[in-house]
């Protein structure tokens, strides 16, 4: 039997100058797809552009934040202008904000909610009316088991995430009768530069005098160790992706990576009681507050 005839996907990707975004990018338009890669700062676009020039590839490159409405209207309306839809759109742009709650400032909240949970809606919005006419299309919103699972130091990432996934979950409801898909992935830990030069951190993160300062440095030394082991492979990602933009009726919640998996599947058969005392006694293991 002839393999089924290519046909290139409108893909606008959020978040492409760097981790996730920019291997997405980079695979799908190798792959021979319009990719429309957006991300808040041209200057870093150094990486995506050669790697796109080296594979005499082409792709669409926008300037774009998604916590600014105006920009993204803008560039939708450009995007739609030159292709007239959008097949495919990835929801990934986002950070993570470390430090217990008391540590954490009201704003640095919102901003966590801003980029990750509302900056999902500002796209989307814009991008659903050129999907919905022709009654196609599949928007693919990046969580993170951090959605599906919680820990100590991470409760407005936790919260950004787990609000995606409830949000995700309703629309997905309210866009098939529009013949659009509306998927999650939820990856574990991947060696990125969310956990290092995007890593941002509560204003009392580093306080020697807040409550929680000792155990902060504690956790965040174990975070450190492990996401420095960490090798899995970045490329699970936009495989994962090119594979549900290729399926027809791809699953709802997609975990990338085995361990996560494992992780997820202990959340959803053991007691909360018996699970979170696991959590607790990984993370905390070791430590001992100051008298
Ligand atoms: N790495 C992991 O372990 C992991 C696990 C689960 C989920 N995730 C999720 O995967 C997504 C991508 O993260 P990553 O790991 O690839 O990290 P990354 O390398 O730090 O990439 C994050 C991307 O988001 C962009 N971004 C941040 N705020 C933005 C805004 N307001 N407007 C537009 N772009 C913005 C960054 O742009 P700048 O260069 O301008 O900062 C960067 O391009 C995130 O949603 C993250 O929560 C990551």
């Amino acid at each position: 039997m002839p393999a089924p005839k290519f046909e290139p996907k409108v893909i606008f990707i959020t978040g492409c100058s760097s981790g996730f975004g920019l291997r997405t990018a980079v695979r799908l338009a190798k792959s021979g797809h319009h990719v429309i890669a957006t991300m808040r700062d041209l200057n870093r676009s150094g990486t995506l552009t050669d790697e796109i020039r080296n594979a005499n590839k082409h792709v669409d490159l926008f300037k774009m934040d998604v916590t600014d409405k105006r920009i993204i209207k803008e560039v939708v309306r450009a995007v739609a202008a030159k292709y007239g839809y959008i097949d495919v759109l990835i929801n990934n742009a986002g950070f993570g904000l470390g430090g217990f709650f008391e540590d954490l400032a009201d704003e640095e909240i919102r901003n966590q909610m801003e980029t990750n949970f509302f900056g999902v809606q500002n796209v989307t919005r814009e991008v659903i009316p050129c999907m919905r006419q022709r009654r196609s299309g599949k928007i693919i919103n990046i969580s993170s088991i951090a959605g599906l699972s919680a820990s100590p130091s991470f409760s407005a990432y936790n919260a950004s995430k787990w609000a995606l996934e409830g949000f995700s979950e309703s629309l997905r409801y309210e866009m098939k009768i529009w013949g659009i898909d509306v998927v999650l992935i939820e990856p574990g830990t991947y060696k990125t530069k969310i956990f290092y030069e995007n890593a941002r951190y509560g204003k009392n993160f580093t306080n020697a005098d807040s409550p929680y300062f000792t155990i902060s440095s504690f956790l965040a030394k174990k975070v450190k160790t492990y996401v420095d082991g960490c090798d899995k492979n970045l490329e699970d990602i936009p495989k994962l992706i090119e594979k549900i933009i290729n399926s027809k009726k791809p699953p709802f919640r997609n975990i990338p990576d085995i361990e996560t998996r494992i992780l997820y599947g202990l959340r959803k058969i053991l007691p909360f009681r018996l699970y979170s005392f696991l959590i607790y006694k990984t993370l905390f293991s070791g430590f001992q507050l100051p008298k």
